[in-house]
Parts: C-alpha cells; structure tokens; sequence
C-alpha cells in the first residue's frame, strides 16, 4: 500500500471579515498545527468568485485575511501561505477532476442548495462545481489531513471519492507509470470539535457567520473594545441565573455560547467557568468576557493594522508561499497529466 507523507492543507475565502468563529474555531487549530505538522494555508480567492466579487473589494479582502492569518499566528516561514490563484495547478486539477465527479455526486451538495436559494438556474457554474475545486487544492499537494468545521464534512468526502475513484479509473496508468497502487490520499478530514464552535450572539442555534445580516450577532476581529462590549452586553440570554453544572448548560444554547466563547478564550473548560460564574447572573459572565475578548483581540487587531499599512510586505508573503506551494504542487501535476494520457514534458 502506497504511503502518503503527513502534510495539512486548509483554505479560507476572503468574503468579508473575520469573527470569533473563525478565530477560536479554525485559526487557533491551524496555529497549533503548525508545530507539528507541514502545513500549507491558502486564502481560497478562487472560490470566492463562484459569487460575484467586487474586484477591488476581493483583492483588499484577500490581503486582509492574510493579515489576519498573520497576526492570529501562522508563521509564513514555518507554514506556506499563499493565495489560491497564484498557484496555476489547482485550476488544471480542478479541470481533471470536474471530469472524475459525477453529477449525482454534486447534485448531494447541501451547501450548493443553501448557497443558490431557490433560483438554481442564475447559479454560476462554478458555484455548482466548488467542490471539485477544494478537492483539487488538497490534492494537488496530496495533503492527508484537512482540518475544518463541520458545514464542510461533506465537500471533504467528495474529495475522498474524487481520490478513490481517480485511483481506480486510471489504477493501469499508475501502476504502468511506477506509482504504485493509489495516487491520491484518502484525506482525512479533521473536524473541529463542538467545543470550538462558535454561535450566533442572537440566535445560541445558528453558527456564528460571516453572511448573518445582524452585525450584532458576531464579534470581528476588527471590532473596537467598545463594540465588543456593546454586543456582548446585547448578546441573547434566557431568564435564569447560570448555572454551577456543564449539564445546565443543556437546552439552553445561548448560555452555553456564552460560556463556551469565555472558556475557548481563556483557555478553560466550561466547568472551570461556570465554577467562577455558576448561580450568578449573566451580566457579571458578560461583563468579565467583554473585558477578556479585548485583552485577547487586541493585539491582534493592532497587527492586522500594521500589516494593512503594509500591503507590499503582504504581497510579498503570498508571492513566496505561492513558490513553495507550486514547488509541491508542479511536480504532482506533471505526474497526473502523464497517468491521464496527455502529451507533454
Ligand atoms: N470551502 C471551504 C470553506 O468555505 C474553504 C476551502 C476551499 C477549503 N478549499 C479548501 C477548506 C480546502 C479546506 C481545504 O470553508
């Protein structure tokens, strides 16, 4: 059996700003990976035109989420960062495997249902096809561990069945062409805990977004203190006072938001909170992680801003990352196109 070096890939797209959600949920996982693992850390601007972008908006948006990559603490020497479209490779994988992927396949595609509302036909093509594109960015380094959040199970087990099938359909070719019995990972997919998942400030049921119309319902990253504070204290609650037990917690998503938010952020369990907080009301908790959620965001927020003042330093990060992404990524798609059939060096 073919074995696959360890190597991480993940993506996000640079569509508005950054929150909570992203930060406690993913880039805090991502950082800590790094000390482990080879990881590679693109900011998907291709995915982001499936919808239309403003092009000034996307290029600022692009730098941005670099930024904050940064300054949430990749490290663009240890890690690869780098902007999808700067990487020709995941463009012709995508193609390859837009030919491996069936339509019933797509058709399964719940986030391409949510994404396209009810008037499917005004979809772009490549809003439909997403899916093989994420596939393309994890193998075309044969990444083998994908660490997302749970809305993106299903894409990464698409892209182990684009792998698989890919492996079979042209299983003569990789044998013949001396790559043994598979080709691509099987990747797994690394699912970010419920511990890290971040909820809506107004609805304690719905994920902490990006696309959510109320402001009030996420804390970005760039937020003032004062803001912070403001919706913190306008944050959704129920009537009771906390309670001193996790199983209290139960039934009652708002409270446990709040407390999970404050435990992720001060690097606690949710007993050791409700064991400073449990019986009390929730304004001393809403108080306490109003103050905690500045001293935790702010240097953060200060050197996104440094970074935003320096944008060719930016640029130059993702033009160095880019080369040692296709450093990975040429080599492996030279090999595709020769298991494929197709002529060239
Ligand atoms: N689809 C992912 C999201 O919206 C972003 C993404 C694109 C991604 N390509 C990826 C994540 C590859 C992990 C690996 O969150």
């Amino acid at each position: 059996m073919t074995i696959f070096t360890p190597r991480v890939f993940s993506g996000m797209q640079p569509t508005g700003n950054l929150h909570l959600g992203n930060y406690l949920g993913a880039m805090l996982n991502w950082v800590k990976m790094q000390e482990t693992n080879d990881c590679i850390y693109c900011v998907v601007d291709m995915h982001a035109i499936t919808m239309w972008q403003e092009p000034k908006a996307l290029r600022q948006a692009t730098r941005d989420v670099t930024a904050a990559y940064i300054a949430c603490g990749l490290d663009p020497k240890r890690s690869i960062i780098f902007n999808q479209s700067q990487v020709q490779e995941h463009a012709e994988l995508a193609w390859i495997f837009n030919c491996v992927a069936r339509l019933g396949w797509l058709n399964r595609m719940t986030q391409f249902k949510d994404k396209a509302g009810k008037d499917k036909e005004q979809a772009s093509v490549g809003l439909y096809a997403y899916p093989n594109l994420m596939a393309a960015d994890i193998l075309a380094y044969k990444a083998t561990h994908v660490p997302v959040g749970e809305d993106q199970k299903q894409h990464l087990e698409l892209a182990r069945d684009i792998a698989q099938k890919f492996n079979i359909d042209f299983a003569e070719s990789i044998a013949d062409n001396g790559f043994g019995d598979a080709f691509f990972p099987l990747t797994e997919p690394m699912i970010t805990g419920t511990a890290t998942r971040v909820m809506s400030l107004r609805d304690g049921t719905k994920k902490m977004s990006k696309s959510d119309p109320s402001d009030l319902s996420r804390i970005n990253l760039m937020d003032s203190a004062d803001d912070i504070a403001k919706k913190i204290r306008k944050a959704k609650t129920d009537m009771d006072a906390l309670p001193s037990e996790v199983a209290g917690l139960k039934g009652r998503p708002e409270a446990d938001n709040l407390v999970n938010i404050f435990a992720a952020l001060n690097g606690e369990t949710k007993e050791q909170v409700l064991a400073q907080f449990g019986g009390g009301q929730f304004s001393g908790l809403k108080n306490a992680l109003a103050d905690l959620a500045v001293a935790k965001l702010s240097p953060i927020v200060g050197e996104i801003t440094r970074l935003q003042g320096d944008s060719s330093h930016v640029d130059a990060i993702l033009a160095d990352g880019s080369n040692r992404a296709r450093a990975i990524a040429a080599p492996i798609l030279r090999d595709v196109r020769k298991i494929v059939g197709f002529i060239g060096s």
